[in-house]
């Protein structure tokens, strides 16, 4: 049999096509816009998401027998607000997870309701992405369209209720919803309350490898895909990527960097950071996870090479740096450039470069770079290291893993062993498996993990170069709260 993985990402919906072996048969990738309304907003059109994976499904699935497809899996963007009126239609774009404009309300629900209640009822506590605040955010500037919502919906959520006619969700993605009792995987009552919300807003909860529908009739024909097609409630970007890479189960720890970059730690129990710094939340595996979340990882390189020094060849500008370069340069950067989350929650921060000298060249800037978003994945390593989480090594993927001087970087910075893994496409691949699994095809999440993921490559960390990286990573750690108090005046 057939199953498609949809990863619904934030410039593009990428779609994977896997046999019943694991094996990779197709994949297509398709752009939609993004769009920046103001300085630090970001939303999207759910329209889109739906018009490109309507037609990359079919993409996909051309020339394939189409009637051995029996199972999709939906996953992507987490934190998004979708707003559904009575009719099932969206009230207004969607707010994405990488949207800066709540800070009143991340204020008002960490500094007035208060931080020990949130990380009480939800595990977590308020940060500009997630949804909870947005919500807030809506009901005081749209209160006519808040009072009008009749379903909250997560990005892949919404597509998942396009394909089916089923208003579901699962554990992962609620989650990050700040609306979720984690640790128990029902919504808060608390929260809901707070946030003036009804239960009956609420999607339906369920595991992410159970099925929660089949193709609704006009979807089937329009996708040319058999009716009795099962999709399964699928995950987050983040957990399905987990789940891509085989981490599952204890203590298993996979990097991404893509749009944003992640660090995720999987765990058999529920566990909270009592710094809340890291998110604690249900795993795609029927498990928990933490993670921390960096808003702009390999964005921060493309916006680099694309719009600054205006190349697509990113291999020929990262040649000059050699190894005798690696923790040697003299310039750093804040990747903060749409505000951060993990560990530092701060929608004020900024990008910047810091040391510039007037022989910098471009190929150090473009070293600072890569380095600057591994110093804060390394960051919220620390924070992990610091709840007596002993992480040695990790696996890696997304977009930015494909570049062999970044993952050496990150390696050395970190000091961790890296792990490739044969298919490079973690959510995607993830968000087939759990289809694979929903339909019947593992026994288990674990047997099909253990089956299907492969380790096809180590990076090992250098002593040398982890050592140089040691000291320029203690010096970074003094330019944010140096420059902290800054950004708000600069901002205006
Ligand atoms: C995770 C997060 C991002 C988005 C990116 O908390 O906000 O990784 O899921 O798609």
């Amino acid at each position: 049999m057939l199953y498609i993985g949809v990863d619904l990402g934030t410039s593009a919906v990428k779609l994977l096509l896997m046999d019943g072996e694991g094996k990779i048969r197709n994949i297509v990738s398709r752009e939609y816009p993004l769009s920046f309304p103001h300085p630090g907003w970001s939303e999207q059109d759910p329209a889109d998401w739906l018009r490109q994976t309507v037609a990359g499904i079919r993409e996909l699935t051309e020339g394939f027998d189409r009637s051995q497809v029996a199972g999709i899996g939906c996953g992507g963007q987490m934190h998004g607000l979708v707003a559904l009126d009575e009719h099932d239609q969206v009230l207004r774009p969607a707010i994405l997870w990488n949207d800066g404009r709540t800070a009143e309300e991340v204020e008002y629900l960490n500094g007035v309701i208060g931080k020990e209640k949130l990380s009480a009822y939800t595990a977590n506590i308020a940060f500009a992405g997630f949804t909870a605040p947005k919500l807030l955010w809506m009901k005081k500037h749209e209160p006519d369209l808040f009072a009008r919502i009749s379903k909250i919906m997560l990005p892949k959520d919404y597509v998942n209720y396009m394909l089916t006619g089923v208003h579901c969700t699962d554990v992962s993605d609620a989650s990050g919803t700040l609306l979720f009792d984690v640790e128990h995987k029902c919504w808060s009552r608390q929260m809901l309350d707070i946030c003036g919300l009804r239960a009956d807003q609420m999607a339906a909860i369920y595991e992410s490898y159970e099925v929660v529908g089949t193709l609704k009739p006009d979807m089937a024909e329009k996708l040319g895909l058999p009716a009795t097609v099962k999709v399964c409630a699928g995950a987050g970007d983040n957990a399905a990527a987990a789940v891509g890479t085989g981490t599952v189960g204890e203590g298993a720890c996979n990097i991404s960097l893509g749009t944003s970059g992640t660090i995720f730690i999987s765990s058999e129990r529920f566990g909270v950071d009592r710094n809340n710094a890291l998110h604690a939340f249900a795993h795609a595996d029927g498990n928990y996870h933490l993670m921390g979340c960096m808003l702009s990882a390999a964005s921060c390189n493309k916006w680099w090479m694309d719009d600054i020094v205006g190349t697509t060849d990113y291999a020929a500008e990262q040649k000059p740096i050699t190894d005798d370069a690696l923790g040697r340069g003299h310039v750093y950067f804040l990747p903060y450039l749409m505000g951060e989350r993990s560990p530092i929650n701060d929608t004020e921060a900024r990008g910047t470069f810091v040391g510039l000298t007037m022989d910098t060249s471009r190929a150090d800037m473009t070293q600072a770079v890569l380095e600057g978003v591994a110093f804060c994945i390394r960051d919220c390593l620390e924070v992990a290291r610091s709840l007596g989480i002993d992480v040695k090594k990790s696996r890696i993927c997304g977009g930015g893993a494909k570049s062999p001087l970044w993952r050496k970087i990150i390696a050395n910075v970190c000091g961790l062993t890296l792990e490739r893994i044969e298919s490079e496409e973690g959510p995607g691949y993830g968000d087939a498996i759990l289809a694979a699994v929903a339909c019947g095809e593992y026994a288990d999440l674990a047997e099909a993990v253990g089956k299907l993921v492969k380790v096809t490559g180590t990076v090992e960390p250098d002593p040398d170069i982890m050592a140089r990286y040691e000291d320029r990573y203690q010096r970074s750690k003094q330019i944010y709260p140096t420059l902290k108090a800054l950004f708000p005046v600069l901002n205006g």
